[in-house]
């Protein structure tokens, strides 16, 4: 199956070594998005330059596919949910992504392949194979250098959404479950960190930043 079975060997050996693609996973109010931004500013305190970036939704075409995806009154069937993730995800690698690596920046994403394979795949049961054959062509050969599942329980997450649920949110206890023991299983199938999201806030910066610091010292080497 394609879960970032290619190597990339992405953008210039600047004067701050190669740049870095990292990625956030995690059920939705696992803290990704906290962590993406601590993460983002801790590059930068050293000197790099960083973009950060999410899915659904970073680009014009996304913004549009994401409020299709979470807000649409009418029903979305699951393949056609699949395929507005891979059109949003195309267009994310070939607008953002890959210009920034290529143009020597690091890029911080909250979200990525792995949501698909997670929430389609497993929480609407398409299969992981399937979804990422689907989405062949919207990631190419972008890998991440770093992917970090933030995993945190049901009663957890749930506790934390705020405001009215999105389709996807609105999903019941059992999807989101299979959502996260397919982020867990994926992280072990392809030796992906996987941060314990439960804990306050600091202690999961403090791991997370661990997870780039041997990173970003490879990298530079
Ligand atoms: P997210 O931006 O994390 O939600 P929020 O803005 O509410 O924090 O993600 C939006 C939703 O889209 C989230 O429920 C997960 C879902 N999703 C998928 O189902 N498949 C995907 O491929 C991606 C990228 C997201």
């Amino acid at each position: 199956m394609l879960a970032y079975p290619r190597v990339m060997p992405h953008g210039p050996e600047g004067a701050q070594g190669r740049c870095l693609f990292i990625v956030l996973e995690g059920v939705d109010g696992s803290g990704k998005s906290t962590q993406v931004a601590a993460v983002a500013r801790w590059l930068a305190e050293r000197g790099r330059d960083v973009l950060t970036t999410r899915e659904p939704g970073a680009t014009e075409l996304g913004t549009a596919i994401r409020n299709i995806v979470l807000h649409s009154a009418r029903p979305v069937t699951p393949w056609a949910e699949v395929l507005l993730y891979a059109a949003d995800r195309a267009q994310h690698v070939a607008e953002v992504v890959r210009p920034a690596l290529e143009g020597g920046r690091d890029v911080v994403s909250d979200r990525f392949l792995w949501s698909s394979l997670a929430y389609q795949g497993a929480g609407r049961k398409l299969g992981s194979v399937e979804v990422a054959a689907a989405n062949r062509e919207a990631v190419a050969d972008v890998k991440p250098d770093l992917l970090v599942v933030l995993d945190v329980p049901y009663e957890v997450a749930h506790a934390r959404l705020e405001g009215d649920p999105d389709r996807i949110e609105a999903e019941p206890r059992e999807f989101h479950e299979r959502v996260r023991a397919a982020f867990l299983d994926l992280a072990r199938r392809f030796g992906a960190p996987v941060v314990d999201g439960a804990r306050p806030e600091d202690v999961v910066t403090k791991d997370v930043i661990a997870l780039v610091d041997d990173l970003a010292k490879g990298s530079a080497g």
